[in-house]
């Protein structure tokens, strides 16, 4: 008799993640532009907690993620309790357990591509049909009465990401307000807001009224982007007393290891190194927008740490040539923004060789 492997599970993923600096090899300094890390550090509250943990490695952590959860309802100034905090080992981990509590053979997933391309990934290892409702427009915006048109009584999850990776465009209040307004009560909208600190629009809206209101509505979160965390992988969402109860039953004991939770903690003080983060990155944005339009290269307005371009060479030999200057950056094709680059937004020394390393390969 043959294996039972699920056949669903068995095939490649495509979800892959970027390529990390240990894996390309170049004799020249390398700024990595290709996974939206903060540039400019990690939380030095976050690093100072570190150093105490590591005292006691041999002990094992926290059976429960309760210290965490309760520094996250003082955070979020107890607008939830903490067992409306779900935390996992990372955002995408996150991604995946809610997948695991709502999807299965005979399911349906939407997502709006360009989008994160875990979802797609991870929705068809769990059995569901993904299906996509792309983002329409010049401006990439959500096409809310095609996904009403799209939803059936299989479909069990929308995802919405705003600020949306790899596009850096945002979902104004009026079309979230929309969207929530008209989703059955037997849909969850996951909506993923890992990139939330940056955006400045003054139509900016995060999950967390929808959830305040009742709505089945789970807000996907990270510690690796603006708190600097991202190889410590620590992530958390928030939702419904009931969707929060129901997830939380997925969670392991001892799941968080203990640095990593001590500096999930310690990063929730650190106010100071988000804004002068958050500084950093819109002033660099500008530098960048100026440089972009002196250079007419194509681009989308980004509320997010990156930048959406669209440069007139194929996008391998654009990457490949960046690469060869000493910067790595993305093709955004995978994550269906074709013949498009996404570029996290740097430091100026970094951003300063980005744009005289494209003007001297596309002039
Ligand atoms: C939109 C989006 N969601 C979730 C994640 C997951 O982040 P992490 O797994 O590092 O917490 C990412 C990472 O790039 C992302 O871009």
């Amino acid at each position: 008799m043959p294996l039972h492997f699920k056949s669903y599970l068995n095939k490649p993923s495509s979800y892959k993640g970027g390529k990390s600096l240990s894996e390309v090899s170049s004799d020249k300094k390398i700024y990595k532009l290709s996974s939206n890390e903060n540039q400019f550090g990690s939380s030095p509250m976050a690093i100072e907690a570190m150093e105490t943990s590591l005292k006691t490695l041999s002990l094992y952590p926290d059976r429960t993620d309760h210290r965490l959860c309760k520094a996250l309802e003082q955070f979020y100034g107890s607008v939830f309790s903490a067992d409306q905090f779900i935390t996992t080992n990372s955002g995408v981990a996150n991604i995946e357990m809610i997948m695991s509590g709502f999807l299965e053979e005979g399911t349906e997933c939407i997502i709006c591509n360009p989008a994160f391309g875990a979802y797609d990934d991870f929705a068809r290892k769990f059995g569901a049909t993904v299906v996509d409702v792309p983002l329409v427009g010049n401006d990439l915006h959500l096409d809310v009465d095609a996904i009403f048109g799209a939803i059936n009584e299989h479909t069990r999850l929308i995802f919405i990401t705003s600020p949306n990776n790899p596009t850096g465009t945002y979902i104004p209040k009026d079309q979230v307000d929309a969207l929530m307004s008209g989703v059955p009560d037997h849909v969850v909208v996951v909506y993923d807001e890992v990139y939330f600190q940056f955006a400045d629009a003054d139509d900016y809206v995060r999950g967390i009224p929808y959830v305040k209101e009742g709505k089945n509505v789970i807000g996907v979160n990270s510690f690796s982007k603006a708190y600097g965390l991202a190889a410590l992988r620590v992530g958390y969402s928030y939702s419904t007393p009931e969707i929060a109860r129901y997830l939380r039953q997925l969670q392991r004991p001892f799941m968080i290891n203990a640095v990593s939770m001590d500096a999930a903690i310690g990063a929730l003080q650190d106010h100071e190194f988000i804004s002068s983060t958050v500084e950093s990155i819109h002033r660099e944005r500008d530098y960048l927008y100026l440089h972009f339009d002196r250079l007419e290269i194509d681009y989308w307005k980004t509320q997010a740490n990156f930048i959406l371009i669209k440069p007139t060479m194929h996008i391998a030999e654009f990457e490949e040539k960046l690469f060869r200057g000493g910067i790595m950056i993305r093709d955004a094709g995978p994550f269906g923004a074709q013949d498009c680059a996404r570029i996290t937004i740097g430091t100026r020394e970094a951003n300063q060789l980005l744009i005289e390393t494209i003007e001297s390969i596309l002039y």
